[in-house]
């Protein structure tokens, strides 16, 4: 079978990708329906996009690489849509679209833009092999036992990145990529939950509260949340793709208030309290105790001088924690590294070293911060090959 474009993987950015294209299209997935992803996605309502969306919200080994794209189909082409098809949406914080009702209006969306340029879907299939015969890309699949030998001219990559096996994640788009000539960055798990030795936060899972997280990156004014085997909640899986084994992370506890300030002010009237009481005013019951302990903590405030006062202060502000590692690509939202941007040109998400082959999506290193970034690169990206082809 001659297409114009096969698309191998049904996700954001290859059923936006289809639903741009020009030509005959196809779009191959092994599982058993399209946009999985999208539809788990934001509990079940998908955070489609973010509107306050830029470069700035992505981790690359090339910051530029993303601009082109983004700025060539940016967040409000993506709402416009939406509200074309008559999907309700609203802000939950921090500029994050959700859907009203269900992730499942995006997919449904996503299928109706399809069907308007008449590309084709096939679920069920397997990818067993890609070659290119010097003018044509040649696909062999087998989908209910049969194999089939489809070849087209241009071919996209949009098979995602390795996050979540369980929901048929693979590399097969990096396999194909270095197939044809393009690089690898080294991929780790991003957006992902913090483990740490012996379960040391056990005590305290399930306490959350506003943190300010660090982790060689920019800082991020989240929720943190304890978990069985370690650290969790929007802060953390934020400050999670910019953290490396080995590093430590660092937590300020209080960053709406100074807490030497507190502490002092607190001192004149609350001065006969120990100082696991006087935590549990400003902190979680739980996790006061826990820092009391943890920090050797004695005394009566009223005993504490300024130097300890200000030590305590520091302590709560800057509190370095050293993960073991990461709860890994099993519940990870993303994968970062990928198919190197160097070899892609950011308008069109060519490959250079063979001309017809397109790489979008997570496949590419490009990552998102949590908050709608990531299906943004997927829209984006999607349509920048589309637009080309
Ligand atoms: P995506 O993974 O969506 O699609 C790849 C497709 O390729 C899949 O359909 C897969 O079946 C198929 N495929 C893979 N290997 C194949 C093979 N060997 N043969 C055939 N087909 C194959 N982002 C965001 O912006 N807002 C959010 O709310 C969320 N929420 C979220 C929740 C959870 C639980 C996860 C895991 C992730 C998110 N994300 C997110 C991230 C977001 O889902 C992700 O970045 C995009 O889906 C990436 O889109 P792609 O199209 O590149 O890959």
């Amino acid at each position: 079978m001659q297409y114009d474009t096969i698309i191998l993987g049904a996700g954001a950015a290859g059923m936006m990708c289809a639903a741009h294209a020009g030509g005959r299209s196809i779009v191959l997935d092994h599982a058993k329906a399209p946009g999985e992803k999208i539809r788990i996605s934001g509990g079940g309502r998908c955070n489609f996009t973010n509107m306050y969306a830029g470069p700035e919200n992505f981790l690359s080994q090339n910051p530029h690489f993303c601009k082109s794209a983004l700025t060539r189909y940016t967040q409000w082409d993506f709402i416009d849509l939406i509200t074309r098809h008559g999907i309700a949406y609203h802000e939950k914080t921090l500029g994050q679209l959700f859907c009203d009702n269900s992730a499942k209006d995006i997919i449904t969306m996503l299928c109706a833009e399809m069907d308007k340029v008449g590309a084709e879907l096939q679920i069920n299939t397997s990818i067993l092999s890609v070659t290119h015969d010097g003018q044509r890309f040649k696909v062999v699949t087998k989908a209910q036992g049969t194999l089939q030998t489809l070849t087209a001219p241009n071919l996209v990559l949009a098979t995602g990145g390795k996050s979540i096996p369980k929901m048929g994640a693979t590399g097969l788009a990096y396999d194909i990529a270095q197939q044809f000539g393009l690089s690898l960055i080294e991929t780790r798990p991003g957006l992902v939950p913090f483990t740490f030795a012996e379960d040391r936060f056990k005590p305290l899972a399930g306490a959350a509260l506003p943190v300010r997280a660090m982790a060689n990156g920019p800082a991020f004014d989240e929720a943190l949340l304890f978990t069985h085997r370690g650290l969790s909640g929007p802060a953390i899986l934020q400050i999670s793709s910019y953290w490396h084994e080995g590093e430590n992370v660092v937590l300020n506890l209080l960053p709406d208030v100074d807490p030497f300030e507190t502490l002092k002010a607190k001192r004149k009237t609350d001065g006969r309290r120990n100082l696991s009481t006087v935590l549990a005013q400003m902190l979680p019951s739980r996790l006061a105790e826990f820092l009391s302990k943890d920090w050797a903590l004695t005394g009566n405030l009223a005993d504490q001088s300024d130097a300890k006062l200000q030590d305590l202060s520091n302590r709560l502000t800057n509190w370095q924690l050293r993960p073991s590692g990461t709860e890994g690509y099993r519940t990870a939202e993303v994968t970062l590294g990928g198919i190197d941007t160097d070899g892609l040109s950011s308008r069109t998400m060519e490959a250079k070293s063979q001309p017809g082959l397109y790489v979008i999506g997570e496949a590419v290193d490009v990552t998102g911060w949590l908050g709608g970034f990531n299906f943004q690169w997927a829209w984006s990206s999607g349509w920048a090959a589309g637009m080309a082809i």
